[in-house]
């Protein structure tokens, strides 16, 4: 059951929803509270009145216990055998989709996220979009949406010209073949450092050769790109991420034109020094360029085509770009010039902005050879993974899959444990540490749960006659609010809220576990805690697996 939903219907005004029913800090207080500053504006009282009325007519009865108001707060106790029941039944019940709803029926949610770019190095910095972006599509779908996740490549500009340039000087086929993504990026990187003006005005060339449909360059080109998608997929895969389209820069080419024009004819382009640009002072932005003094377009006018497109195409009722906060002048520039040309749905576009990831050996350098290919952060990780779980259980089997679990775990939940938007510095000890808030800590309490349950032999039935502990109570509450924080983690586009979560839970049960006896606690007592044991292993899967993170059944 969904308490917060419950208490809200039964609060009984348009003005309250599920989403107003916050979990507070401290459950000394109350297990639900409703916050009543919001309402004073509505109401026309001070928030101290309205909890004391809404409390006065609230009555209550064998879900809810007691009801207070406390400083302009009205809090809700929940009748904790009642709940255990419930809770619980509704985990067992539900299984793996416990937490889904379908909220988002009818609604479509693109999410856009990763974005690499075509023939340049797959690195840390793209870890937190692609992470952060393959949770938020996840839990979207989770939520009944239709999502619709898209790799906005970056697959156009002059360095195309500049690659092709390189290789017809130094490269080679079966060294590129070989070398793959790596070997096409040893090339661009020589070129900026060697090129000569000839070879500058022959990229120049290359480029426009590929515009103008040129065979060769764009057989080429075509083949960077698939080396570089070959690659990057490999990784996807490993990391659970899933993307419906790939549709990038290159494929907004020809749909800029309307756009264009549709700016011209509702005045908003001017011209400045022969670029035509769309002037943003009056809302304390630069100007948003859209096309060259040359004509050719950029990063901002393929944005706003492929804005036009996703709208006609999907009719999305969301549009996230999950993308590092360095571009927040980009997007917010974006968003008003589609909101000036009167686009009404500008309003549903969101920049999800995430922070920078560095590693601990050194702030990540971009600078020419020092990139930090993102595939071996992961195998670092995987190969620490495996030292790790083999120290703590030597007789482990499959030890090399258990590793690639948590080895990715770890790497996805180190960029995503943190509210998004800090910059974070990533530690190989610290994300696999068992000791702290980490998805190895998740993953091994999930796989004790789940050897408790299968060494109990017993069949999980639910016992209804039993009043809880106070620390398995907690437990029950922290279950009970799952569906809830995965609401709010959509709500607040921050899948942090998720892991965060599973770890307070993960927490609670081991607090659990070393307070109660399980197995060797009699009848009721065991039954009930042998359910506590599975539903705990349910949500704590479901809840990883949102994340994109798997969970061995033995560490
Ligand atoms: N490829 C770009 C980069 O690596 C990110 C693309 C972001 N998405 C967009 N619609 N502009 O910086």
């Amino acid at each position: 059951m969904d308490y917060r939903e419950y208490i809200a219907k039964k609060l009984n005004s348009t003005e309250i929803t599920a989403n107003d029913i916050t979990l507070p800090p401290n459950s000394e207080l109350g297990d639900y509270a409703l916050p009543c500053f919001k309402l004073a504006k509505v109401f026309r009282k001070s928030p101290v009145q309205i909890a004391e009325e809404l409390k006065e007519k609230y009555e209550c009865d064998d879900v809810i216990s007691s009801v207070s108001a406390v400083n302009g707060y009205l809090n809700f106790k929940v009748n904790k055998s009642g709940l255990a029941t419930d809770v619980l039944s509704c985990i067992l019940k539900e299984g793996e989709k416990y937490g889904c709803s379908d909220d988002g029926s009818g609604k479509t949610v693109i999410v856009e996220y990763s974005s690499v770019n075509i023939a340049k190095p797959f690195h840390i910095g793209h870890l937190s979009t692609t992470v952060i972006g393959s949770a938020l599509y996840k839990i979207f779908k989770a939520l009944g949406y239709n999502v619709v996740g898209i790799n906005h490549l970056g697959d156009y500009g002059t360095q195309f010209g500049k690659l092709i340039s390189a290789y017809k000087k130094w490269g080679n086929r079966e060294e590129v073949e070989k070398g793959g993504i790596h070997a096409v990026n040893d090339l661009y990187v020589r070129f900026n450092e060697q090129a000569d003006e000839a070879m500058q005005e022959e990229a120049r060339k290359y480029f426009l050769k590929i515009e103008s449909g040129d065979r060769e360059a764009n057989e080429l080109f075509e083949w960077f790109k698939s080396l570089t998608l070959e690659y990057v997929n490999k990784i996807y895969k490993r990391l659970n991420v899933h993307f419906d389209s790939y549709a990038g820069e290159r494929f907004y080419i020809d749909k800029m034109q309307p756009v264009i024009d549709e700016l011209k004819s509702k005045n908003l382009l001017k011209t400045s020094e022969g670029a035509q640009i769309v002037d943003l002072e009056e809302y304390g932005m630069p100007p948003c360029l859209v096309l060259r003094s040359d004509g050719a377009s950029l990063y901002a006018t393929r944005d706003l085509a492929a804005a036009v497109y996703r709208k006609n195409t999907y009719d999305f009722y969301k549009c996230l770009y999950v993308v590092a906060y360095q571009q927040n002048l980009h997007f917010k520039q974006i968003f008003k010039v589609l909101d000036l040309m009167g686009k009404s749905w500008a309003k549903d576009l969101v920049h999800v902005a995430y922070g920078m990831v560095s590693l601990e050996d050194g702030a990540m350098s971009t600078r020419k050879g020092k990139v930090v290919w993102l595939e071996d952060v992961i195998s670092r990780c995987v190969e620490k993974a495996y030292s790790v779980i083999t120290e703590k259980n030597a007789a482990l089997e499959n030890k090399e899959q258990v590793a690639e679990t948590v080895g990715l775990g770890a790497v996805i939940f180190g960029a995503l444990y943190n509210n998004k938007i800090k910059d974070i510095t990533f530690s190989y000890d610290k994300v696999l540490s068992f000791e702290g808030e980490t998805s190895v800590y998740v993953q091994y309490t999930c796989a004790r749960a789940n050897s408790v349950v299968s060494k109990s032999g017993a069949k999980i039935e639910l016992q209804l006659s039993y009043e809880p502990e106070a620390v398995e109570a907690e437990v029950i509450k922290e279950l009970g609010n799952f569906p809830a924080v995965v609401r709010d983690a959509a709500e607040k586009y921050e899948p942090s809220l998720v892991a965060r979560y599973a770890v307070d839970l993960a927490q609670k049960f081991n607090k659990f576990y070393i307070d109660c006896k399980i197995l060797t606690a009699e009848g009721d007592t065991r039954a009930f805690r042998l359910a506590l044991t599975k539903a705990v292993h349910v949500t704590l899967t479901n809840a990883l697996a949102l994340l994109g993170i798997g969970v061995p059944e033995k560490m």
